[in-house]
Parts: C-alpha cells; structure tokens; sequence
C-alpha cells in the first residue's frame, strides 16, 4: 500500500489518533497537513515528521469555523498541493448526565464533531473537483452514533450525525470519484478516553480505573483499542483496495455494536 505523491489532510492531528493516522499516511508516502485547533501541538508533530523525513506541515485551524477551515486549506494547498485524502478526527466529548447538560455545551460539540467534519469534507472536496482529481474522506465517528448513551447525549447526536453526512457526500461526490466512509471506533487509548473516564468517575463516585476497568469488561474482545488498531481500518478505506466502498459506516470495537 502506498500513497506516494498524494496530499492528505487530517484533522486533530495533535494528538490521539489523528496524529497517529498523520504519521501512518507519512511513512506510507503521502505529504500531510495537520490541523488542529491546538496550532502548537500540531506544530509539533509535523516538525517530529519532518525531522523523519516526511513532509508536513500544521495549520491551526477550529474546524466548527468556516473561514478558519478555508485558510488551513489554503496554507495546506500552497505548500504541499490539493489533498486527495481527508481524515477528520478532530473532536470533543464531555460525560455529563442527560438531565444536566446545558445548551451551549451540546453546541459545542455539534459544531465540532459534526459540522466541523461537514466543512472540513465539503471544503476539500471542492478542491479535489476544482483540480479534478479523484479521492477518498473518512470521518470518524464512534460506536456512540450507533445508539443510545446515557451521560453522553450531544456526543452521541453528533456521531450520528456524521455518519449522515458520510452517507450523504458519498452519493454527492460518487459522480466525482471520490469515496466517502465512516469509522466508529469503541473505547480508544487517549486523552479524550482519559478525560471521560475522569468526568464519570466523578459522577458516579468512583475511581478513574474502576471506570475503565467496567468499561474494558463490557468490549468482547477484552482490551481498549490502542491508536493502531483504528488507524490501520482509517488506512484501508483511504486506500485504493476500498475504492469500491462508499457510504459505509465501519464499526471497529471489538465487537461492542454490530448494527
Ligand atoms: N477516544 C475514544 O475512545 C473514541 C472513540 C470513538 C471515537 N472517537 C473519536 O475519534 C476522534 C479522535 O479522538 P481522540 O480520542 O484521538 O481524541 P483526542 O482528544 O486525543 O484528540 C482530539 C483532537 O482534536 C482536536 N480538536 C478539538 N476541537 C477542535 C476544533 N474545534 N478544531 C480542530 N481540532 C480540534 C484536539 O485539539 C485534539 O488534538 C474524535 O472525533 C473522537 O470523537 C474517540
């Protein structure tokens, strides 16, 4: 598998899996931008990629922001030319009970996790038709989009969502031969992990690795995904071995959801 001479684009690439997928795509050949709202870290790791050898390079970017996604896409064209390939994992999650979340919190995450990965999707697609080059998007969503969670109502609406925006780029840009898929990962090893199990933790009085621990028994396959294990599923349906499947909502989870 090679993406020799591509351009890709990933967004949260600071950090968890969007910075594990950047550096998978970098040493299979492809040039990627990095953007994440969090511009150092971005920084950081497009400069450790640099420093192996690879091209990168970081835009700082809040993907719920029109104008800011146009500009990263802009700096990411002038430097390392159209992306052909888009991950969007930039996101956020809050664990709080159905009963306390408030407004602006639930925005919050719809406009990160769900129209960040319309815009960023729609944006880059436009430049791929505009240069009239073929590619391939995925967006990550989560088991969480699959059903219903409890202490995480807007987390899960927005994951929902995005596998309903995948679906529906999918139909709009076939004519253009670009796929559009979707991966929901289930419990992953990350900071976005970390800090849920915190939050619920204290909602429910008990230790941080109690929470983990009952949220580890629950995965058939009896362990918490690492990075690698999303990444490599991100890959193949970037890859031209998955460029017949669009529109699809790959559950990779260990076998928490089968639906
Ligand atoms: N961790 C899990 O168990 C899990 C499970 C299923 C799906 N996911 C999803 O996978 C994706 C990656 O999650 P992770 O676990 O690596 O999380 P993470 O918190 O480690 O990383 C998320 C990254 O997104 C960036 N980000 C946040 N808001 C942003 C914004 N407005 N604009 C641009 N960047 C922004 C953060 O700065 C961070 O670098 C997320 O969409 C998450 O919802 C995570």
């Amino acid at each position: 598998m090679s993406f020799d001479g591509r351009t890709a684009v990933i967004t949260g690439a600071a950090q968890g899996m969007g910075s594990r997928v950047a550096e998978r795509l970098a040493e299979l050949g492809a040039a990627v931008g990095l953007w994440d709202f969090n511009g150092a870290g971005a920084s950081a790791q497009a400069e450790k990629l640099r420093a192996s050898g690879h091209q990168a390079v970081a835009a700082s970017c809040d993907v719920s922001d029109q104008g800011s996604v146009a500009a990263a896409l802009r700096a990411t064209i002038d430097r390392l030319g159209t992306p052909t390939l888009v991950v969007t994992a930039a996101g956020i999650a809050r664990a709080r009970p159905f009963l306390d979340v408030e407004a602006a919190e639930f925005e919050r995450q719809l406009s990160v996790n769900l129209t960040g990965t319309f815009l960023t999707m729609q944006a880059c697609a436009n430049a791929m038709v505009d240069a009239k080059l073929p590619g391939s998007m995925v967006g990550i969503s989560s088991v969480a989009g699959r059903g219903p969670r409890a202490d995480l109502t807007a987390y899960a609406a927005s994951k929902a969502g995005v596998i309903s925006v995948v679906r529906s780029a999918a139909v709009a840009l076939a004519e253009h031969a670009i796929n559009v898929n979707a991966v929901c990962p289930g419990v992953v090893d990350t900071e976005m992990t970390r800090r849920t199990q915190q939050q619920r933790a204290a909602e429910l009085g008990i230790t941080e690795s109690e929470a983990l621990q009952r949220l580890a028994a629950r995965i058939p396959l009896g362990r918490i995904q690492t990075t690698d294990d999303v990444s490599d599923v991100i890959i193949f349906l970037l890859s031209r071995q998955a460029s017949y499947v669009t529109g699809q909502a790959l559950n990779a989870c260990g076998g928490l959801e089968f639906d």
